[in-house]
């Protein structure tokens, strides 16, 4: 039986949409519920002993395509739901970070997140990660060719470091709502990471679930391709 450490975990949250519908809802009050579910997750993280790190896919490059004002809608929240949120990045001592491009938001949200993260910079329990306006085949292209424009060789380490995500690969990544697709997220970073799919939709995820799927991890056999 082995022993995985978990140190870096990824979600894909999914789920908002299908929540609100089951309840006769606006969309966008699954993605307020799913707001809060961020809030539970992140202090489950900061608690947990091995965890120093949790990527969430917020908003992806091609979520620009739904509507407007569900894109508006999401903007809004997330502007209100970050300074709302420093006093529990404070609590549970985290650190704010993202990874996509937010030079694509206006920029009074640009300002907002610039400003979260200079506040919770010197927090250790753990690193909230949140993906927004990201790409992952966008994010491999644009560093190689970063590399590329400067004559530097393009190879597995050089690549790898010049990612914007300069964390460790991730060890878990957890998918909810059922669906078992990868969307774009984190591809390099999850080509040895164990997958879990669950049907429980984003805003009734808990850290009771996330702790069970994490005690199977643990428990899983982990080869990195050797034997
Ligand atoms: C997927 O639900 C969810 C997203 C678009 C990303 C996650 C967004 C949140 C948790 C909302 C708040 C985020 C922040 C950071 C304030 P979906 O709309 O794709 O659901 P569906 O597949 O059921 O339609």
């Amino acid at each position: 039986m082995s022993n995985n450490i978990l140190k870096h975990l990824a979600i894909i949250m999914d789920g908002n949409g299908r929540w609100a519908k089951e309840r006769g809802l606006i969309r966008t009050k699954g993605h307020e519920k799913g707001a809060d579910t961020i809030r539970d997750i992140t202090q489950y993280c900061a608690e947990h002993e091995t965890i120093e790190t949790v990527t969430l896919y917020a908003f992806s490059t091609e979520n620009w395509k739904r509507p407007k004002y569900e894109v508006d809608f999401l903007m809004r929240l997330l502007d209100r739901w970050l300074k709302q949120e420093l006093k529990t990045y404070h609590r549970f001592g985290a650190k704010f970070e993202t990874v996509g491009n937010i030079e694509g938001f206006s920029p009074k949200l640009q300002e907002t997140i610039a400003s979260i993260k200079a506040q919770t910079a010197h927090h250790t329990n753990v690193t909230q990660i949140l993906a927004l306006n990201y790409g992952s085949r966008e994010e491999i292209a644009k560093a190689a060719s970063r590399l590329a424009k400067r004559g530097e060789e393009i190879t597995e380490d050089s690549l790898g470091s010049e990612l914007n995500t300069p964390y460790r690969d991730i060890d878990l990544l957890v998918r909810t709502s059922g669906e078992q697709r990868l969307s774009n997220f984190l591809l390099w970073q999850l080509s040895y990471s164990e997958f879990f799919f669950t049907p429980t939709l984003w805003p009734d995820f808990t850290p009771k679930e996330l702790d069970r799927i994490i005690h199977q991890y643990i428990n899983r056999d982990r080869r990195f391709g050797g034997l």
